[in-house]
């Protein structure tokens, strides 16, 4: 969506800071052991507390009320009782939501445990390409400036870039137009509109740069069982750069 008034900014910046929140929460209750379950669970209990609903279930009707993705999934993961965390994962927490109307969609992964080298420096590599990302977004700045950022991010580590996982338009449904691919290429036209509300969500894996459909029917992974980490905000386009709607509290 593009913003018209304060009440727009208002709004989303309700539902922004609720998925934060409840990504956050997420975050701080990863650990060996715990189930996707689990975590589901309290994503949903957050939810109907601040009023919200789940934006997989609601726009997709989802089998969870968050997206919780191992390792080699990238995204869409089923949260389940039986998907246990153990030491070592990378685990993916995606946490979309409305509320009023208003639509936001965060994720950031989170070492499960201790996590060895590689899998720490996919971490840092995956949050370096958001935040570069982020760097070249500004009113009337190319959209393919975004996987121009991310490729070289990438290129200065041994990652790679998943071509077919984008950020995308959102605030008044989960997923609208634009796309915003993470990686370049000179088709992609446009340029980020003053008031425009998008998401910026790098993905970078250890091997592959596809993600694939798995059996479940929802679920994408690697093809190869490389590794992935994803980290998402929704942000405000403006004049001056992005106006990030799901940034942590302070303190948290
Ligand atoms: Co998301
Ligand atoms: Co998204």
């Amino acid at each position: 969506m593009s913003i018209q008034d304060a009440v727009d900014v208002a709004g989303l910046r309700a539902v922004g800071g609720i998925v934060a929140e409840i990504r956050d929460r997420l975050g701080r209750a990863v650990a060996p052991g715990v189930t996707t379950g689990e975590l589901d669970a309290l994503a949903q209990r957050l939810l109907r507390r601040r009023g919200a609903r789940s934006a997989p279930r609601l726009a997709y009707e989802f089998p969870g009320a968050t997206c919780i993705s191992i390792n080699d999934e990238l995204a869409h993961g089923i949260p389940s009782p039986e998907r246990v965390l153990r030491e070592g994962d990378l685990v993916n927490i995606d946490v979309s939501a409305e509320r009023d109307g208003y639509w936001a969609d965060t994720g950031a992964s989170f070492p499960v445990g201790r996590v060895d080298s590689v899998c720490a420096a996919l971490l840092r590599a995956a949050r370096a390409a958001l935040a570069a990302a982020l760097a070249v977004v500004r009113a009337g700045a190319p959209i393919h400036g975004v996987g121009r950022a991310v490729e070289a991010v990438a290129r200065s580590t041994p990652f790679f870039v998943v071509e077919n996982l984008c950020g995308h338009g959102v605030g008044r449904f989960i997923h609208e137009a634009p796309s915003v691919p993470n990686v370049f290429d000179r088709r992609t036209v446009g340029v980020f509109e003053e008031g425009l509300v998008v998401t910026i969500e790098p993905f970078l894996t250890t091997g592959a740069t596809v993600a694939v459909d798995s059996e479940n029917g929802w679920t994408l992974r690697t093809p190869d069982g490389s590794i992935g980490a994803q980290f998402e905000h929704t942000v405000l386009v403006t004049a001056d750069g992005p106006l990030i709607l799901t940034d942590s509290k302070r303190g948290t």
